[in-house]
Order: structure tokens, then C-alpha cells, then sequence
């Protein structure tokens, strides 16, 4: 009998490192101008590079059973990400105008909502309905990006 492939484990690995660079970030926003730059670069690469994978190689392979359910779950998910995404187009502007992030606070708080509704809702239902197959080429396409 094969082992359940599990994509939740590698994602959530991702979402602490993507944690750890914002407290980072956090810690440098004070700091220089070029240490502030750099840390806020690292941040934004990492969080931007995980919704593409989520958006592009994850949700798209999610054909739900109960469809309802699931495709309520999907527009969710999106509509946090653009939020996301806003949020950090607005402290990007913030940063390059060598000024201190005006809602560091509010995008962490967010963050930290969305990735709780992922690891508590999603994930979980992800890796119940899909078969080892599609999960397995969901895994080869996370691994080439993050
Ligand atoms: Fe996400
Ligand atoms: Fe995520």
C-alpha cells in the first residue's frame, strides 16, 4: 500500500519562513536605509513567489467533491491574496520612499489570519480530496519555485 502524499507539511513550512522574514523585516524597518531595503526585498520575494505557487500550481489542481463548499473556499483564498498583495504594494512604496511602513501591524495581523484559515480549512481538505497522483504533480511544481 502507498503512503499518503501530503501537501500541507511543505506549505507550512513555507508559511514560518515567510513569518520569520517578516519578523525580520519588523526588526530592520528602524535600521538604514539599505538594511530596511534588503529585508523588506527578501520578505516580499518569498510571500510573492508562495501565492503564485498557491494561485497557479495548488487551487487550480483543486477539483472539489462538494462543489458548493469548494468553490466558495476558492474566491476566498483570492480575495485574501489581492488584500495581501495590496497591503504589500503599499509598504513596498513606503520602504522605496525611505519612510517608515505606515500598517506594518494591520499586514501582519492579516497575514497571520490567512494563514491560519489556509493550515485550518484548506490544507487539510486539499490533501483529503486529491489522489496521490495529482498531489504528486502539485509537489514537483511547488519544489521548482519555492
Ligand atoms: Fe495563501
Ligand atoms: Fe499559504
Amino acid at each position: 500500500m502507498s503512503k499518503d502524499i501530503e501537501i500541507m507539511p511543505l506549505m507550512v513550512k513555507d508559511h514560518c519562513k515567510i513569518e520569520k522574514l517578516l519578523d525580520e523585516f519588523e526588526e530592520n524597518a528602524d535600521k538604514d536605509h539599505t538594511t530596511a531595503f534588503n529585508s523588506f526585498n527578501k520578505f516580499s520575494w518569498e510571500l510573492e513567489k508562495h501565492i503564485f505557487v498557491e494561485e497557479k500550481a495548488i487551487f487550480t489542481a483543486y477539483s472539489p467533491k462538494d462543489v458548493v463548499e469548494g468553490y466558495a473556499m476558492l474566491p476566498e483564498i483570492t480575495k485574501q491574496h489581492n488584500v495581501l498583495l495590496n497591503k504589500l504594494n503599499n509598504m513596498r512604496r513606503d520602504v522605496y520612499r525611505r519612510t517608515k511602513p505606515t500598517d506594518l501591524y494591520g499586514f501582519k495581523e492579516f497575514l497571520i489570519g490567512h494563514r491560519t484559515f489556509e493550515e485550518k480549512d484548506v490544507y487539510p481538505k486539499l490533501d483529503k480530496n486529491l489522489d496521490n497522483g495529482s498531489k504528486k504533480i502539485i509537489l514537483t511544481k511547488i519544489n521548482e519555485i519555492i
